[in-house]
Parts: C-alpha cells; sequence; structure tokens
C-alpha cells in the first residue's frame, strides 16, 4: 500500500473542512485523463503557452548571454511542447544539454524519444524522480541553466507556497542562470471558469478519480456515482478552487477509519492560481530575483515570466 498517500488521505479527510491533495490527481488514469484536458476547447492553457513558444523564445533566448546553457525542465512530461522551445534556442546557435526532471521513467523514455527524432544530435540526459529531490543535482552542473517550470503550475500552489517553492529552485540556481515560468493569467471570470467546468465533464472525471484511486490502492469504499465536481472561480483573488461534493449524506471506510459526510459536504481538492502581471512581479522579486520579464501571447491570456 502506498503509505505518504495513506497518510495524507487520513490526515486531510480528518481536517475541517476536508481536504484532499491534488498532487495525487496523477497516477496513471489521472494522467490520461490530464492529457484530455489538454485537448479541450475549453482548456485554452496548453495553446497560448504554446503559441509564446513558438513566437518568443527567440526573445527569450536574447535574454540569456551564455551560448553554452543547460535547459532543465521541471516536470518535463513527454517533451512535445520542450521540443518547440529546443529548436528555437538552437535556431540561434544555443550550445543546449537538456535536463528533463520527472516523478515518472516512463515517460522519460518517451521525452528522449521523441526530442532525440526531432532534434538529432542534442545532448540530453533525464533525471527521473521527484523533483524536490532530483533538484538537488542541479547545483553541481557547471554551465549557466535556464530552468524552465512551465504549464502554469505554479498555479497550483497557494499564497506563500508558491514563493517557498520558487526560493527552493532560486536556492539551486547562481548568478547567471534564469528561470522560466508559465503562469496562466486574470481574464474574464467565465473564460477561466469553464476551463475547470466543461461541458463534456472531463474535469469532473480527473477531479472523481481521486474517490476511485482510494478504492483501488486504499481499499476505500467510496460510491463515486454519490458524489459531484464542483469549480469555482473567485476573481477579486485571482483563484479557481476544486471541489468534491457529496450529494448523500453517506460514509466511506478507508483503512479502519470511517468518515462521515453530510448532504452537499464539499471536500477542497486543487487550487489553480491566477496572476496579473504585477502579481507575477511581485512574486519574483518575493522570491529574491532581481529581473522579472514577461512574455505573452496575443490575446494575453498566459505568460512566460523570466526570472533573473
Ligand atoms: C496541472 N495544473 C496546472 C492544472 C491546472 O490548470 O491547475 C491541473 C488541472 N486541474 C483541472 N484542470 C487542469
Amino acid at each position: 500500500m502506498n503509505n505518504a498517500f495513506l497518510k495524507d488521505t487520513l490526515s486531510s479527510l480528518s481536517s475541517t473542512p476536508k481536504t484532499l491533495s491534488s498532487r495525487y490527481f496523477y497516477d496513471a488514469i489521472g494522467d490520461g485523463i490530464f492529457q484530455e484536458i489538454m485537448q479541450m476547447k475549453e482548456y485554452y492553457l496548453p495553446a497560448c503557452e504554446l503559441e509564446i513558444i513558438k513566437n518568443k523564445t527567440k526573445d527569450i533566448s536574447e535574454e540569456i548571454e551564455s551560448e553554452k546553457i543547460d535547459v532543465i525542465e521541471l516536470g518535463a512530461g513527454d517533451g512535445t511542447k520542450a521540443v518547440y522551445f529546443l529548436k528555437a534556442l538552437m535556431d540561434v546557435g544555443k550550445e543546449i544539454t537538456y535536463i528533463p526532471l520527472d516523478i515518472s521513467d516512463n515517460v522519460l523514455k518517451i521525452n528522449k524519444e521523441h526530442i532525440s527524432s526531432q532534434l538529432p544530435g542534442l545532448k540530453i540526459e533525464p533525471i527521473a524522480g521527484d523533483y524536490f529531490e532530483t533538484m538537488k543535482a542541479l547545483k553541481e552542473r557547471n554551465n549557466p541553466k535556464l530552468i524552465l517550470f512551465m504549464g502554469s503550475n505554479i498555479g497550483n500552489f497557494k499564497d506563500e507556497k508558491a514563493v517557498d517553492f520558487l526560493k527552493l529552485v532560486k536556492s539551486y540556481m547562481t548568478a547567471g542562470d534564469a528561470l522560466l515560468v508559465g503562469a496562466d493569467l486574470k481574464k474574464n471570470p467565465k473564460t477561466i471558469l469553464a476551463a475547470y467546468n466543461d461541458q463534456a465533464g472531463i474535469t469532473k472525471r480527473f477531479n472523481l478519480n481521486l474517490l476511485t484511486r482510494m478504492n483501488r490502492e486504499l481499499g476505500a469504499n467510496f460510491v463515486v456515482k454519490n458524489f459531484d465536481h464542483y469549480a469555482f472561480y473567485d476573481p477579486a483573488s485571482g483563484t479557481t478552487y476544486s471541489y468534491i461534493v457529496s450529494l448523500e449524506k453517506q460514509d466511506v471506510n478507508i483503512a479502519d477509519k470511517t468518515f462521515h459526510f453530510e448532504k452537499n459536504e464539499c471536500i477542497h481538492t486543487e487550487v489553480s492560481q491566477k496572476y496579473s502581471i504585477a502579481d507575477l512581479e511581485k512574486l519574483s522579486s518575493d522570491v529574491g530575483f532581481k529581473k522579472f520579464t514577461p512574455f505573452l501571447d496575443n490575446k494575453g491570456w498566459f505568460c512566460l515570466g523570466l526570472m533573473a
């Protein structure tokens, strides 16, 4: 049994109000559903980010003086996005070593195959493991580093946690290194809400997969049809909150514990923070970076922010 998952689940469901951690969305099934989310018409984030990568990587590269760069990608995935970024850097003459970090060994194999087939000759040195751990290896590298933390993953850390995470990344950086952070920008609240509340119910499946995963891995007995997905976006704070709603008064057993859910009780599962450019500038300076340069898509919906 996955002990950390069990321990975190028992403690977060014992809190008032109940919560569950979004880090447990990503089992093999959750990874597959997230791929479906990335294809959804309502989930505009990947297309906006890709547009910036395709149109602005040359401008981004001009901010980095060194010809030799180690490009390190946190949570690299299958490399579909990175390939455009790396190609644009190579086109302007940068000599790159690409170091994708990901929890999944399997996804890193796919990443390496994909990138080497598209960019033959590029040096690729994948490192598998939790990036809180694998990042430590970065301090040893001699070339200037460009660290990529894309896909709006920073949005899944709330407030101080985002600052703390970026401070940790910064602690592995030295003078001349830069960090490129992908962040979703504040925009029409209906556009944001739709991205987390799609018509086809794909995000609902993604959220409720947490229950199926607890049934399978922790021996829980959630009746999944007795729960629903609820998302809401607060434009004042720029935070999207996702919940699982208990549709009935019910008891659920996990390990030797029984959890009681009232009808309409909500379990908080995820935050997805949206930023203004000023918010990102503040984030960058709170972390201790001296310079922040934003790169936006044409609609101004997404930002790749270079922190140095
Ligand atoms: C991974 N992360 C940036 C996604 C987001 O937008 O917060 C996860 C997600 N949750 C629901 N839809 C997508």
